[in-house]
């Protein structure tokens, strides 16, 4: 039977993803909007990006948080740019932005010392053979396969090497085991649903000495170039932006901050994600047609969930348009690159609610196109 209740909110792209519970776009603070970025107030505005970041996070002191061009991608470029090659790198990899950075490595920086790590959509690789005097560079949560690491066991206290690690999809959303980790990026269109753009740089007391003791052989361009004279550009980390940032995408932000507070801080967005994976297991357990992509269950993403399900690729995309047409599913159907499925995002800008009013949408739509 087709069901007559719609979820309120369609929107489970995995990113940009929805925006949070009660997102009214007339609350922002705009008095930034028209004025310098490095006027007091747009310095503030990007100090207090900065500062409540941190706070919210938790982070440990002498982390640093900086926000930078490019979105996370932008972010993870510049961190590898600046501080890669001066020593062997082991990269892992198991779905396509992993794989991204294995290429920006081997490809692009054509390092010498390399070891690439690789699993399958829906595998993790073994994290275990990280060398501690080697640099390590991982996602935390592989956003198109749905499999994130459950653990940072693997990482050493006392490694010499750098962690570096792509947590976009994780960031507010999954415990981040801080002090293994000394370079993290992510952007604000994920997990806090706002907007693309500009990606956010955390560096470890470490990533910053090594920065400031070693200097890559390849020309830097300026919007990667975190030092000068030697020494970490400090300002980047108290708001003074290498270029233009947009301050409508600062004030999204910080109203998202404002958001993550009112409902309890990180660990409440933590658990909110954790419930909506819940509801989504509680569906596949009692749904004969439908599986995750990952294989086992400690790995299994509470953010960016993936599924495979027993219809052919024709008819998976039937199946996706139905439920769009019927406006109560947008932007369901896996990553281009990943094996062909569903994404559903269950971070915490989505309600429980609305993925319960979804899955008996998805019952019915499989009864349609089976
Ligand atoms: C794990 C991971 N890394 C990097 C990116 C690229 O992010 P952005 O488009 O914000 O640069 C994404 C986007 O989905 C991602 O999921």
């Amino acid at each position: 039977m087709k069901p007559t209740l719609k979820p309120s909110n369609p929107n489970f792209s995995s990113g940009p993803c929805s925006k949070h519970p009660g997102y009214d776009i007339s609350k922002l603070d705009l008095s930034t909007l028209g004025r310098s970025h490095r006027s007091n107030i747009g310095k503030t505005a990007l100090e207090q990006v900065c500062t409540r970041t941190a706070e919210i996070l938790g982070l440990p002191e002498g982390y640093r948080v900086g926000v930078v061009p490019g979105s996370d991608t932008g972010a993870m470029e510049m961190a590898m740019w600046s501080l890669l090659g001066e020593r062997p790198v082991d990269v892992f990899g198991w779905e396509s932005f992993g794989q991204g950075w294995i290429t920006d490595i081997t490809k692009q920086l054509k390092l010498d010392n390399v070891r690439t790590i690789t699993a399958e959509y829906g595998s993790l690789p073994d994290m275990s053979q990280a060398n501690p005097e080697h640099d390590s560079v991982f996602t935390w949560n592989g956003t198109t396969s749905g499999t994130k690491l459950s653990d940072a066991d693997w990482i050493a206290d006392d490694r010499n090497g750098l962690t570096i690690c792509d947590a976009t999809s994780a960031v507010f959303a999954m415990d981040m085991p801080w002090h293994k980790l000394d370079v993290v990026t992510f952007s604000w269109q994920k997990v806090l649903g706002g907007e693309g753009a500009h990606g956010m740089l955390i560096l470890s007391p470490r990533a910053v000495e090594r920065l400031e003791t070693y200097t890559p052989p390849w020309p830097m361009p300026k919007i990667f170039r975190l030092t000068s004279k030697g020494k970490l550009s400090e300002g980047i980390f108290k708001g003074a932006t290498i270029n233009t940032p947009s301050m409508l995408c600062v004030a999204d932000y910080l109203d998202a901050l404002d958001w993550v507070e009112a409902v309890g801080g990180v660990s409440a967005t933590i658990e909110k994600s954790n419930n909506n994976l819940k509801t989504l297991e509680a569906f596949v357990d009692t749904t004969p047609w439908i599986h995750f992509l990952a294989q086992d269950a400690n790995a299994r993403s509470n953010t960016s969930v993936c599924f495979t399900v027993d219809l052919s690729a024709e008819k998976v995309k039937t199946f996706i348009k139905l439920l769009a047409d019927e406006q109560v599913a947008f932007d369901i159907g896996s990553y281009k690159d990943a094996p062909t499925g569903l994404r559903i995002w269950a971070g915490a800008t989505i309600e429980q609610a609305d993925l319960e009013t979804l899955l008996p949408w998805l019952e019915w739509a499989y009864q349609e196109v089976a």
